[in-house]
C-alpha cells in the first residue's frame, strides 16, 4: 500500500510510524493527571524521565473512588474505604524514585498493602512484562476493586500476561512464593520493619517502608551483595498502620 501513496505522504505515515514506535504506552491519561505530574516536576518531587513517564500513563482518576474526592489529581490522600487511604501522589512520586534503580525492566517487586491498585501498575509499567510485580492487600473487597481499577489502565495488558498479580494475603508475611524481590515498597506504616520482609529482600535489592506509630519516618532498607542490611531515615511521613485485618476494620 505504501508504494500507491506520494512521496509527501509516505514520509508524513513513516513519521506516524516512528512516534507512534517511540511512545512506549497507549495515551489516554487525562490532561488533569499530566498536570499533576508537571506539578509533580516543578516541586522537584518527580526528578526521572521514567517516574513521570509512568505516572502520566497511569491516570490516577482511575483508581480513586468518585465519592472520595472533588479531584482525584489534588496532592493529598484520599479515603478508599476500609480505614484505609489512598496515598498522596507526591508519596507515590518519592517512592518511585527512591526505588528507581530497582524497578528497572525485568526486575522483579513487592507491593504490600497495594490499596487500590495505583502504585502496584506503575511499577509494573517501570518493570515491563519482562519484569514481576505481586500486590499484596488483605481487605478482599480492595483487592477485588483495584483489580477492576487496573483492568481499565495501561497496566491491563500485564494483569492479562501474568507479570502483574495482586493477592489477598497480611502483607506483614510478604510474599514469599516469589522472593527475592528487587524492590519492595510497603504502603502502610509498621511498628518495626518485618523481619519477612527484609528476608525477601534479594542482595542487592532496596526497601521503602514507613515505621512507627504516632511518629513514622519513611526507611530507606537496602540489602548488600554480601547480605548485610543497612537502614536510613528518608524524610517523616503520616500512613494508615500496617497491622491485622480486624484491627484495621475496628479502628475508632
Ligand atoms: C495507604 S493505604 C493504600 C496504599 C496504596 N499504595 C494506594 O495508594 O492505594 C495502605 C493499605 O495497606 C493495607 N494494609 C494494612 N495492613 C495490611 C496488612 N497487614 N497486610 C496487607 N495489607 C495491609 C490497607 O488495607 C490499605 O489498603
Amino acid at each position: 500500500m505504501l508504494l500507491f501513496l506520494c512521496a509527501k505522504n509516505r514520509f508524513m505515515l513513516l513519521l506516524v510510524l516512528i512516534l507512534l514506535q517511540h511512545q512506549p504506552w497507549p495515551s489516554g491519561a487525562s490532561d488533569k493527571n499530566k498536570a499533576m505530574v508537571e506539578q509533580l516536576q516543578r516541586h522537584g518531587v518527580i526528578t526521572s524521565t521514567k517516574v513521570a513517564e509512568v505516572m502520566e500513563a497511569i491516570d490516577r482518576g482511575l483508581f480513586v473512588p468518585p465519592a472520595a474526592c472533588a479531584s482525584p489529581y489534588l496532592d493529598r490522600p484520599m479515603p478508599i474505604g476500609y480505614n484505609a487511604t489512598i496515598s498522596a501522589p507526591h508519596m507515590h512520586a518519592a517512592c518511585l524514585e527512591l526505588l528507581l534503580k530497582h524497578l528497572q525492566p525485568g526486575m522483579r517487586a513487592l507491593d504490600v498493602g497495594s490499596g487500590t491498585g495505583y502504585l502496584t501498575a506503575c511499577i509494573a509499567l517501570m518493570v515491563g512484562p519482562e519484569g514481576r510485580v505481586v500486590g499484596v492487600e488483605h481487605i478482599p473487597e480492595l483487592v477485588a476493586s483495584s483489580i477492576e481499577n487496573i483492568k481499565k489502565s495501561a497496566a491491563a495488558p500485564q494483569l492479562s500476561d501474568g507479570s502483574l498479580s495482586i493477592h489477598i494475603a497480611d502483607g506483614r508475611e510478604g510474599w514469599p512464593e516469589l522472593a527475592p524481590y528487587d524492590a519492595i515498597h510497603v504502603g502502610a506504616a509498621a511498628p518495626q520493619i518485618p523481619q519477612a520482609l527484609i528476608e525477601q529482600l534479594k542482595p542487592g535489592g532496596r526497601m521503602v517502608i514507613p515505621v512507627g506509630t504516632a511518629l513514622q519516618e519513611l526507611k530507606v532498607v537496602d540489602k548488600k551483595l554480601d547480605g548485610s542490611v543497612s537502614i536510613r531515615d528518608d524524610t517523616s511521613v503520616r500512613y494508615v498502620p500496617l497491622t491485622s485485618k480486624d484491627a484495621q476494620l475496628h479502628a475508632g
